[in-house]
């Protein structure tokens, strides 16, 4: 069974073909990055505007690579929500449109949940689904942690309580003048620093809950300190980036672990664009095979924002009934 995903949640206009919900048999991405990058951020209506020009020529190039005819496409899987309600918009009016007009099932995904579906596909769609397993999402937007019963049956145990940690890494970024996204930025400058130089913390480790607005005020204030006596060196700064890196990893795998010993789950989920950090992949598996439990993380290019997750998840909810019908509304958070 094909299933078509569309994902137009931020600056991505992104389509893809999934074959029987595991297999990838294309995924396209046209990125708007480049048009915001001198913002230092994400232009809601430069976005929107480029999505639209796109999507059509994006969604031809996943069937064509998928060597399927639109006909071919037994459900159409489009991110519903949370995201830019303009970018929604397109994606959401783009698929409404081409089930209407070629009566094909319809269904809304939630962003941040097909996140964790990265996990399951491709080099790891002969690993079977085990429930319950604890899911972290980190990502720009979000910092959450669920735990799940069955993809349409979960509870959500923590969320971050102000900024999300892909945004920290972006906000820190800016702060060291490392360019946007940051979160790679911050990467390449932490590899040449001592994450030990500077002593920053993300709160009570025990909580379930994230908070990364006080580890950013925390740069913020030590970059004040130096350029009161000094301009900021090179080394100063990759000291920097090190040890906020340092610090939110550590914090994101605490509180991850402590999560999954307490709810006794025996597998371990992650996806989001932070995921695509190293430091963060390392310490999690180590940490994960010092507890025993078994951990799914999805490969690089699959963290970041892509439609082949989206696609995956939508499967599985129609193998559990659900659906959607065109008067499905976007979902801002
Ligand atoms: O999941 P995603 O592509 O989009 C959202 O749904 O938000 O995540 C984007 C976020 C950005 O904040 C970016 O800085 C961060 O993921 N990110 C990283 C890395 N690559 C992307 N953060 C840390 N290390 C990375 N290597
Ligand atoms: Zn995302």
């Amino acid at each position: 069974m094909y299933t078509l995903g569309i994902e137009t949640s931020c600056d991505e206009t992104a389509a893809s073909v999934v074959c029987d919900g595991r297999t990838i048999s294309s995924s396209v991405t046209a990125s708007s990055l480049r048009l915001h990058s001198r913002y230092g951020g994400i232009i809601p209506e430069i976005a929107s505007r480029a999505q639209l020009e796109y999507i059509n020529a994006v969604v031809d190039c996943a069937l064509k690579k998928a060597h399927i005819a639109l006909g071919d496409v037994d459900l159409i899987a489009v991110t519903r929500g949370p995201g830019l309600i303009g970018s929604l918009l397109v994606g959401i009016s783009f698929a409404k449109a081409l089930s209407y007009a070629r009566r094909i099932a319809l269904i809304g995904v939630d962003h941040v949940q097909a996140h964790l579906y990265a996990a399951f596909l491709d080099g790891q769609s002969s690993v079977p689904v085990r429930f319950p397993f604890i899911g972290l999402v980190v990502s720009g937007g979000h910092t959450r942690l669920y735990y799940y019963k069955r993809f349409d049956t979960f509870r959500v145990l923590g969320d971050t309580l102000d900024d999300a940690a892909g945004e920290a890494f972006d906000k820190v970024a800016k702060l060291l003048g490392l360019g946007y996204p940051g979160g790679p930025a911050i990467e390449r400058c932490a590899t040449r620093g001592n994450p030990e130089a500077y002593r920053f913390s993300c709160g009570d480790p025990r909580r379930s809950e994230f908070s990364f607005s006080g580890i950013k005020t925390a740069v913020l204030y030590a970059v004040r300190e130096i350029k009161k006596r000094n301009a900021i060196s090179l080394q100063q700064k990759r000291d920097l980036a090190a040890s906020f890196q340092a610090s939110v990893v550590s914090c994101l795998v605490q509180k991850t672990i402590n999560a999954t010993v307490r709810k006794k789950a025996r597998t371990l989920v992650v996806g989001g664009g932070v995921v695509a950090n190293k430091s963060f992949r390392r310490e999690l598996l180590q940490k994960s095979r010092e507890f025993g439990i078994n951990v799914l993380i999805p490969r690089f290019e699959l963290c970041t924002d892509n439609a082949s997750m989206v696609a995956g998840l939508g499967y599985q909810l129609h193998c559990l009934g659900k659906r959607d019908s065109l008067h499905f509304k976007p979902r801002l958070y």
